[in-house]
């Protein structure tokens, strides 16, 4: 693969669900509404890059790692990894490409099985991929427990009998085992207390470069995602509204939304004069996506056109785009 070509394209990826219906469509025999959870989203991401996902609860961020691995089967769209086309693997090719992105989870009990040690749960990724290229399934548990900073002893341990962070970085292991070239952190550290979090955005930072392995790395919070990663994307409802690297996105927000996300996030100081809460109210329905803009029902401001028109990209700055009328 050249080096310069991208690990992973998604262009135009959408996804919707099926939305509950509620009585008066039940009576009036109407089809269930549509949940749209991913409206279009493209992005790109380079070997050995980390790039951040943030965004409110409900704005399609684990769809889309989901999608990525086919866990979810996006409705259209394309991905890419490297040459592969993604939605068309099946069978070995799909477990091969699952072996290279490997998805992490914000609570590690659903990625690891409460019955086996830790010794099981690292192993059997490489059992069976069968990878272990004829070396003792305990030398490979040693060697990847060492490599995300977790004593040999621990080996027989079950998931109970580990402390949040320790679980993480079983986790972790257990998804290095295959040698993934990409790893989908859907809010990874966002369960563990602040100087775990510490501990563990540090193993992350060094698994890429001691490791060189990509990361999207999903999180609510802005700082977490901030020390990892060299670009950010903000997304709200399905769609993504910002995007650039993260010094410029912090220093110089373009979108109301990510300005918004910014002031109210926990332990920044708001100025005096911000009498109006960050963020007002809550997003609206993914199953009635406002026309036009669709951050325009809590945007400050929003105007005519918004209601109208939906935002085409504006650049900001070098690879820095905003989908806002006023930018
Ligand atoms: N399996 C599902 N069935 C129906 N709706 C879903 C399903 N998974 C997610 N959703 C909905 O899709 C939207 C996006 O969810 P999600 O991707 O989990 O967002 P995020 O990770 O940003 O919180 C939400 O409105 C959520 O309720
Ligand atoms: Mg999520």
């Amino acid at each position: 693969m050249p080096t310069d070509e991208p690990l992973l394209t998604v262009a135009g990826l959408a996804k919707s669900y099926p939305g509950r219906r509620d009585v008066v469509d039940v009576l009036r025999h109407r089809r269930p509404p549509r949940l749209v959870a991913l409206d279009g989203v493209s992005l790109e991401l380079g070997a050995r890059e980390a790039v951040g996902i943030v965004g409110e609860s409900g704005s399609g961020k684990s769809t889309l790692a989901k999608c990525l691995v086919r866990l979810v089967e996006p409705d259209g769209g394309t991905i890419r990894f490297g040459s592969r086309d993604v939605r068309a693997a099946r069978g070995t090719e799909l477990a091969g490409l699952r072996r290279r992105m490997q998805l992490i989870y914000q609570d590690p009990y659903s990625s690891l099985n409460p019955l086996m040690s830790v010794e099981q749960a690292v192993s059997e990724p490489a059992v069976v991929h069968g990878l272990l290229a004829g070396r003792s399934a305990n030398e490979r548990v040693a060697e990847l427990l060492d490599l995300v900073g977790l004593p040999a002893e621990i080996a027989s341990r079950r998931p109970h009998q580990l402390s949040g962070g320790q679980r993480q970085r079983v986790a972790i292991a257990r998804a290095m085992a295959t040698s993934p070239r990409l790893l989908l952190a859907d809010e990874a550290v966002s369960a563990l207390d602040v100087s775990v979090q510490a501990q563990v955005l540090e193993l992350f930072e060094r698994l890429r470069a001691e490791q060189g392995v990509a990361m999207l790395f999903i999180a609510h919070q802005l700082a977490v995602v901030a020390q990892v990663c060299d670009r950010i994307v903000v997304m709200y409802l399905g769609r993504i509204v910002e995007s650039g690297p993260t010094r410029e996105v912090f220093r110089n927000p373009a979108h109301p939304y990510t300005e918004a996300l910014l002031r109210s996030q926990p332990g920044r100081h708001r100025r005096s004069r911000d009498t109006e809460p960050a963020l007002r109210g809550e997003p609206p329905s993914p199953m009635d996506i406002p026309s036009g803009c669709r951050f325009r029902t809590r945007c400050p401001m929003a105007r005519e056109i918004c209601a109208q028109v939906d935002p085409a990209p504006s650049v900001v700055g070098t690879g820095h785009t905003s989908w806002c009328h006023f930018t």
